[in-house]
């Protein structure tokens, strides 16, 4: 249904729901002003602008409490964070007094904070600033820059994601000639065979869950909070993926529905949110039990077996200092 900004139902939430479906990178953006107060902000707005000169640019919430320190800067540093820095990005998406005591940081170009670890980073001098409505655009001259290789945070309808790369999709089958190896080492390779495998499995998913009338975020609310001890916005959001204003605005409507409430510092099931997650749970067994079903138990035994191996090969989980 096309909604017209102008219309009666307008309403900036469908807006936002929209603007999600462009996938974005995830970058932390920083600076220091004269005073030498150090500014920090989640941002997935950065884009690149020109090669001569080389600009880059972002869009700052002017409501925002950092945004008079970056519009006094002269420079600032965009750190394009990694797939292992959603707790990172959470850190500097929340209001908090200091954002860079508890963490570990290096001095850039102009006393911007820059961070390690991260997929790249751009240091700029402040080049323009625009008026876009309640956000100012920024543009920065970059004046150093690093490229790190690191795989990307993704950011998606709400959601931190990490890159699938399309070349790992299945090949429409008159293509399969002309993209795959002769001797197939594409197609024997496990790692693009589990890429492969989640793709498939998520597409499948994914239509099913719209039955349950809530979104996918509210979808996993659901199963996390059956499964876990009373957690509150902050410990589920560690569960779920996304960023923490995404869990506070999904636990509200997950309140106002009247799937759950409010015990403690944390939250819980009602009996309608019970029901709920119930259904959920029954959907997600279903579509396990269907896309298992052609294989034999000692397979499935043996596959289990070498996930779990794989993941604890994995790297520690990074925490905040
Ligand atoms: C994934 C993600 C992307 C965001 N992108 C932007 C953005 O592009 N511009 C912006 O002003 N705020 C963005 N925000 C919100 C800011 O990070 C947040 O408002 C800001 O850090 C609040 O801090 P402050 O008011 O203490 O400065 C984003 C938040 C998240 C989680």
């Amino acid at each position: 249904m096309t909604i017209k900004t102008g219309d009666a139902d307008f309403n900036s939430h469908a807006f936002r729901r929209a603007l999600g479906n462009f996938a974005t990178g995830v970058t932390i953006i920083t600076a220091r002003n004269a005073d030498g107060e150090l500014v920090g902000a989640t941002a997935s707005s950065f884009n690149s602008l020109s090669m001569d000169p080389p600009l880059i640019l972002w869009s700052c919430i002017k409501a925002s409490r950092g945004c008079p320190i970056f519009e006094t800067s002269t420079h600032f540093a965009v750190n394009v964070l990694a797939s292992d820095q959603a707790e990172l990005s959470n850190h500097f998406a929340r209001q908090q007094e200091d954002k860079f005591s508890a963490i570990e940081w290096g001095e850039g170009i102009g006393g911007a904070p820059i961070f390690a670890d991260c997929a790249a980073r751009f240091q700029c001098e402040s080049y323009q600033k625009i008026d876009g409505g309640d956000h100012w655009i920024f543009v920065g001259k970059v004046v150093a820059f690093d490229d790190f290789g690191r795989p990307p945070l993704c950011f998606h309808q709400g959601s931190y994601s990490t890159l699938f790369n399309h070349l790992a999709a299945e090949p429409a089958s008159k293509e399969r000639g002309d993209c795959q190896p002769a001797d197939g080492r594409l197609e024997d390779h496990k790692f693009f065979q589990m890429l492969r495998a989640i793709r498939a499995y998520q597409d499948a998913y994914q239509p099913k869950v719209s039955a349950l009338e809530v979104n996918l975020i509210e979808s996993r609310l659901l199963l996390v909070v059956q499964d876990l001890p009373v957690l509150g916005a902050e410990g589920l959001t560690r569960h779920l993926n996304v960023p923490v204003h995404e869990t506070e605005e999904a636990l509200q409507n997950m309140q106002g529905r009247g799937f759950l409430a409010a015990q403690g510092d944390g939250f819980v099931l009602t009996e309608l949110g019970r029901a709920k997650a119930d259904a959920a749970w029954k959907l997600s067994h279903a579509h396990a039990q269907e896309a298992f079903a052609d294989f034999s138990e000692d397979q499935l035994k043996s596959f289990s077996a070498v996930l779990r191996g794989l993941i604890e090969q994995g790297s520690p989980h990074k925490s905040l200092r």
